[in-house]
C-alpha cells in the first residue's frame, strides 16, 4: 500500500453491529455529519464518502475531497421507500414497477433515478432534473442514516477516476487526511457498485428497466419482473462525457491497463513488465503462458465463481496496480449475471490509456 502522510489525521474506527460500542460510534458519525463534517462508511457495495445530502456545504466538501468534478451527480441514501418519496417524485407510469423493485431489491444494491424533489440541492444532482436515489443494506450504513434522521449524499470513496475502495484500508489510501473518520466494518459483501436504473413505462404496458450501471442486481435478476435495456458497451476512446453519470472512462488503476478480447491481441514486448488480470488462473484462457508474467492475480482462483470474482474484483485491481508493472493485461470475464458489472468496469478502466 502507498504510504499517504497526511493519513494520521484522519481516524479509522472498526465498528462491529455485534460489538459494544456500535450504537456510540453511529452516533459519532451522525454527529460529525449533522455538524457538515464527511465521514467515510462502509456499504454492501464499496465503501462511501459521505455527507449530510441536505447540506449544500457539506456537499460542496464532497466534491473538493474526492476532486470531482462538479458535473458528475452523487448517489442519495436513504433507509426506506417512505425517505425515497421525500426527495424524489415517483411518476405514476413508473409507480407500480418501482414498488414491486423497491420490495424486491431494497434495502440493497439497486439506485433509481427519479425526477428529484427541491429539498435536494442542485449540486448534488449537478443540476440536473433527476435524482439517484438507493436504500442501502450494510447495517451500520442504515444505522447511521436512523441517527441522522436525514438522506446521506455518499459517491463512493475514492479519488475521481480511481478504483472504488471495498475496505478502509483502501479508503485510508484514497483520501487520508482529507476527512476526520472512517467507520472499518471490513470488507465489502459485494465489492461493485449499485446497478442503477431509469424505469420507464415500456411497450405494451410492460415497464422498462433501462440500465445506466450494471451493478450486483443483474440484468437476469430484473428480468423476472421488467423489460430490460442492457447498458451499451463502452468501447474506443472517442466516446468522452456524454452526459453526467455516463463518463466513458473511470475505475482506472494508474498502470496501463489493457482488455485482450483474444489472446492473439497480446503480443509482449520483450524487457517489459506485465501483470494478468486472470478469471480464475485457466491455461484454457491462452494468456497464462504468452509471456513471463511478473504478477498474475486470479479473481476466482481455480472455481472461477462470478460472486467471488465480484467480491474480489477492485482488490485484485489495487493490488495489480500496487506491483510497478508496466502494464495490465485483462482476460475478458463471460458477460454473463455480474460478468456484466465487471466487464463494463474493465472496458473503462482500459479506455484511459
Ligand atoms: O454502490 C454505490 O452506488 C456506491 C455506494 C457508496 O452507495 N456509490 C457510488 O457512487 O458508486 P458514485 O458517485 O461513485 O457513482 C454514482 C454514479 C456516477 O456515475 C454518477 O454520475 C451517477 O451515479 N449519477 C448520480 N446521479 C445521477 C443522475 N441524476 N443522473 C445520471 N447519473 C447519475
Ligand atoms: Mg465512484
Amino acid at each position: 500500500m502507498v504510504e499517504n502522510p497526511e493519513s494520521s489525521k484522519t481516524e479509522v474506527a472498526a465498528i462491529d453491529p455485534e460489538g459494544e460500542n456500535y450504537g456510540l460510534l453511529a452516533a459519532r458519525a451522525a454527529g460529525l455529519l449533522a455538524a457538515g463534517e464527511l465521514v467515510a462508511l462502509p456499504t454492501e457495495t464499496v465503501y462511501g464518502l459521505a455527507a449530510d445530502a441536505l447540506n449544500q456545504e457539506a456537499v460542496a466538501q464532497v466534491f473538493a475531497v474526492k476532486e470531482r468534478p462538479t458535473f458528475d451527480p452523487l448517489i442519495v441514501h436513504v433507509r426506506h421507500e417512505a425517505q425515497l418519496r421525500e426527495v424524489a417524485e415517483v411518476p405514476p407510469e413508473v409507480e407500480e414497477a418501482l414498488v414491486l423493485l423497491l420490495s424486491e431489491f431494497w434495502p440493497g444494491p439497486l439506485t433509481f433515478l427519479l425526477p428529484k424533489k427541491p429539498i435536494i440541492p442542485d449540486l448534488v444532482t449537478a443540476g440536473l432534473p433527476t435524482v439517484a436515489v438507493r436504500a442501502p443494506s450494510h447495517p451500520v450504513m442504515r444505522r447511521v442514516l436512523k441517527e441522522l434522521g436525514r438522506p446521506i449524499a455518499a459517491p463512493s470513496a475514492n479519488r475521481f477516476g480511481r478504483i472504488s475502495p471495498t475496505s478502509a484500508p483502501h479508503v485510508l489510501e484514497e483520501l487520508g487526511g482529507r476527512l476526520p473518520l472512517i467507520l472499518d466494518a471490513g470488507a465489502c459483501s459485494h465489492g461493485l457498485e449499485s446497478t442503477i436504473i431509469q424505469l420507464e413505462p415500456g411497450p405494451k404496458t410492460k415497464p422498462l428497466a433501462r440500465i445506466l450501471r450494471a451493478g450486483p442486481v443483474t440484468p437476469e435478476d430484473l428480468k423476472r419482473f421488467c423489460k430490460v435495456e442492457l447498458p451499451r458497451k463502452r468501447s474506443g476512446s472517442g466516446e468522452a462525457a456524454l452526459a453526467p453519470g455516463q463518463l466513458a472512462s473511470h475505475y482506472a488503476p494508474r498502470t496501463p491497463l489493457r482488455l485482450v478480447e483474444t489472446p492473439e491481441e497480446f503480443q509482449p514486448e520483450p524487457g517489459k513488465r506485465y501483470g494478468l488480470l486472470s478469471y480464475k488462473g485457466d491455461p484454457k484462457a491462452g494468456l497464462l503462458d504468452k509471456t513471463d508474467w511478473a504478477l498474475v492475480s486470479e479473481l476466482s482462483p481455480t472455481v472461477g465463481k462470478l460472486a467471488e470474482a465480484a467480491v474480489r474484483f477492485f482488490f485484485v485491481l489495487r493490488q495489480l496496480d500496487a506491483a510497478g508493472l508496466d502494464e495490465i493485461i485483462a482476460e475478458p470475464i463471460v458477460e454473463k449475471g455480474l460478468g456484466v458489472a465487471m466487464m463494463d468496469r474493465l472496458r473503462r478502466a482500459s479506455l484511459n490509456h
